[in-house]
């Protein structure tokens, strides 16, 4: 296990020397931590469950920009790439038209359209736990012109999946959704997910990775161990695997794909996508 840079991975965000130090190097940012802090601090007073509390951030965040919201930021090309940097990877993974795809977290479509465009009518199942977050993404549904395509687009108040029918998705993708949940947000999820995924299917998350001590920052982004999400995947009955060549990737999160225990074999022919593949890193 590689790439990230070393002292980035043992660094602690909510440690007061590291606030300190990161005040003294970019003093330009203090008034909008400052601002930001307040405003989570008012938030968590009036929504102390994590799910409306960060509803309520999201929903702040979309009135102030709604291309900040979900990774717009510094510009639209981020946003487009980071969205490419998801399908490509899915694709050299074997993603194909017939899969069915539950995206958890799925935001304004930042990957999403590129997955309801790649992938059969009605094979698209977005959630996100955000109403405005999910008008932008029929907004984005229509931009694309994917309405043929008959995805599906879900307000979700938890990680239960209880709507959804039983050993359905083939794929299930959740980027940069965990790097903003506390642990029994993503232990819900670990419990449940099993029950809705393919016999040999797997689901994908990535994470904010720490090799010190796991913290967070403003209750909004969450610093995990490999070990903690692999161990909390492998109580709810399930295998999980760290995704090296998801590192080589310019992206600052990991990810770790999870599976059933013992996978169904991929019929004659087929990648079998619970095994790594080579990624070109010049790809996104
Ligand atoms: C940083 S955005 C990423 C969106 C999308 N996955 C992408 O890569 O463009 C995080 C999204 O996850 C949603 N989210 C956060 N926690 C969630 C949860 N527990 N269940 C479902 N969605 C969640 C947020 O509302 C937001 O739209």
């Amino acid at each position: 296990m590689a790439s990230r840079s070393s002292s980035r991975l043992r660094r602690n965000r909510a440690a007061l020397a590291h606030k300190v130090r990161y005040a003294l190097d970019h003093p330009k940012r203090i008034p909008t931590y400052l601002r930001r802090a307040a405003r989570d601090a008012w938030l968590w007073a009036r929504h102390r469950d994590h799910i409306a509390y960060y509803r309520a951030v999201m929903a702040s965040d979309a009135a102030r920009s709604p291309e900040a919201a979900v990774g717009g930021r510094p510009s639209i090309e981020r946003w487009v790439t980071l969205g490419r940097m998801q399908f490509d990877y899915l694709r050299k993974h074997g993603l194909k038209p017939e899969d069915r795809m539950l995206e958890i977290g799925c935001g304004n479509l930042r990957a999403g359209r590129l997955f309801i465009d790649h992938l059969e009518p009605g094979h698209y199942y977005g959630i996100d736990i955000s109403p405005d977050i999910l008008i932008q993404a029929k907004q984005n549904v229509v931009r694309y012109r994917l309405q043929d395509k008959l995805p599906h687009l879900t307000i979700a108040d938890d990680l239960t999946f209880d709507f959804l029918p039983e050993r359905y998705f083939t794929v299930v993708h959740a980027h940069s959704v965990f790097s903003h949940s506390p642990l029994h947000v993503i232990d819900q999820c670990l419990a449940n997910v099993g029950r809705v995924m393919a016999p040999d299917g797997f689901f994908d998350f990535t994470f904010d990775r720490t090799e010190g001590r796991e913290h967070h920052v403003l209750r909004e982004d969450f610093y995990y161990r490999t070990e903690t999400l692999v161990a909390l995947a492998e109580k709810h009955g399930l295998r999980a695997r760290f995704m090296d060549d998801w590192e080589k990737l310019p992206h600052r999160q990991s990810k770790i794909r999870v599976t059933h225990p013992v996978p169904e074999p991929a019929p004659d022919g087929a990648v079998d996508r619970t095994k790594d593949a080579a990624v070109d890193a010049g790809s996104a």
